[in-house]
């Protein structure tokens, strides 16, 4: 290892990392894996929770966010093992017999875990619920599942009208409903479908555009009713309906690979393979946005595993000489969704593209776990960076070398990930403020930064 290029720092109650590259450049190469899946791994701790008999989970991610949804769900009944990557095991309570918890549920910082569970507390008849977040989660907006809850009867309340956690909940048999989502949002789609397996007839969504559809594919391995009519973008849902636990193996994060895809295309030099890494068309925008811009990465070893496309990643640096590795591209539409959580990483393979890359219709990253638009726009700028905001993205003037500085990741994880890239282009020492966020989706993040650096 070379201790200087990456440190930590204690800030109590916060951390500092440190990079530091060396000046004669780093050499990144080799193979790495990347932790679960996070959006996999909150299904298969929820519907394992849900079903009648056992499910095993192999590749979870032991990040804070299914720990969260870990927790709220053995607070209702569900026996699930201690987290770990080789085997969890999920005793399922069953659907419609979850118990009424005898406290607050706690999401932490995740959306996922409050939106989808959203939907189960408001179909359980007859019990309470009380459900709240981090200060992070309690400023993110919950209108967009308590309206259309509300629309199939449920009882929901919360502070401006329920618009914000903390939530209580009286559950109710719901009706049946066809919901015209005006947002491709999975956490939507997800918080719908669930209520509607224990909702006698066809829970319905259509979204304007499609968004991570791991939900769909895990429910009807589960057992689940459920069609799928990719002309119109809709899911329906038959319920009341029954799942059966499952084995579930949850592949590598593409989210969190992300970061190391332009690492690789960024660093000069680099020659780096991330292994298992899933590629569900849903989640691969990242791909086809870093191919248009030019960077050099295959998929190899393709395969499907659980129900779930899956790949190696093999990413190399592009630039020769003088000329750029990358060239400034257009993110918007349909491709939008498909990497939403990508926009932060991107906006860093951006600052070193030749050109002006331009983001748009990507509003929805003002409410994620922080404003990304604000944050990055801002942090990147404080490194030298020409990034200007806009209301639904940014625009990105590639080519101006970044410079030493302090800059903070708002408690956002994949903010701080994505500084930390971008600071191993910079020349000098950067500091995160506040890097501890990782551990929301990537506890290991710094460990295999100090790995690839140290090659
Ligand atoms: C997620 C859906 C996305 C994504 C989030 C995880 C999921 O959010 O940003 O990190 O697991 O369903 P939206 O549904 O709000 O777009």
């Amino acid at each position: 290892m070379s201790p200087n290029v990456i440190s930590l720092k204690a800030a109590e109650p916060h951390q500092d990392l440190i990079i530091a590259p060396p000046t004669t450049g780093l050499t990144i190469n080799g193979r790495i894996q990347v932790p679960g899946d996070k959006s996999i791994s909150h299904r298969a701790l929820m519907l394992g929770a849900l079903a009648e008999g056992e499910t095993t989970i192999a590749g979870l991610l032991l990040g804070e966010d299914p720990r969260s949804t870990a927790a709220c769900f053995r607070a209702m009944g569900a026996e699930i093992s201690t987290l770990n990557t080789e085997r969890v095991t999920v005793r399922g309570i069953g659907l419609g017999q979850l118990l009424e918890p005898s406290d607050i549920l706690n999401a932490g910082n995740s959306g996922t875990t409050l939106r989808l569970m959203l939907g189960v507390l408001a179909s359980h008849p007859g019990r309470f619920f009380a459900v709240t977040g981090d200060q992070s989660l309690r400023s993110r907006p919950m209108s967009r599942v308590v309206k259309p809850l509300r629309q199939m009867g449920a009882e929901l309340w919360g502070r401006q009208e329920g618009a914000y956690a903390p939530l209580a909940i009286q559950g109710q048999s719901l009706k049946p409903f066809h919901y015209h989502s005006p947002i491709a949002s999975a956490q939507v789609k997800s918080c719908l479908l669930l209520a509607g397996l224990m909702t006698e007839g066809q829970t319905t969504v259509t979204e304007p555009a499609l968004s991570r559809d791991h939900s769909e594919r895990m429910l009807k391995a589960f057992g689940a009713n459920l069609t799928v009519d990719p002309e119109t973008h809709s899911v329906t849902v038959t319920g009341p309906t029954r799942l059966k636990g499952q084995p579930v193996v949850v592949p590598g994060d593409i989210s969190s690979a992300a970061f190391w895809l332009v690492t690789g295309a960024i660093v000069p030099g680099a020659d780096l393979t991330i292994e298992n890494v899933g590629v569900n068309p849903t989640r691969t925008g990242v791909l086809e946005a870093l191919l248009l811009m030019g960077a050099d990465i295959t998929q190899e070893n393709a395969r499907t595993v659980a129900g779930e496309p899956v790949a190696d990643l093999h990413v190399r640096y592009a630039g020769t000489g003088d000329r750029p590795p990358l060239s400034a591209c257009t993110i918007a539409g349909d491709l939008v969704p498909r990497l939403i959580d990508e926009i932060p990483i991107l906006a860093v393979a951006a600052t070193v593209a030749q050109g002006t890359t331009i983001i748009r219709d990507a509003a929805e990253l003002r409410v994620k776990e922080s404003d990304r638009i604000a944050v990055m726009a801002h942090q990147l700028n404080q490194m030298g960076a020409r990034v200007t905001e806009q209301p639904d993205g940014m625009e990105i003037v590639g080519g101006t070398p970044l410079v030493s500085t302090e800059v903070d990741s708002y408690t956002d994880h994949r903010i701080a990930m994505s500084l930390a890239i971008a600071a191993l282009t910079a020349t000098g020492s950067t500091t995160i403020h506040r890097a501890e966020a990782v551990a929301v989706s990537y506890p290991d993040f710094v460990a295999t930064l100090e790995q690839l650096c140290a090659v």
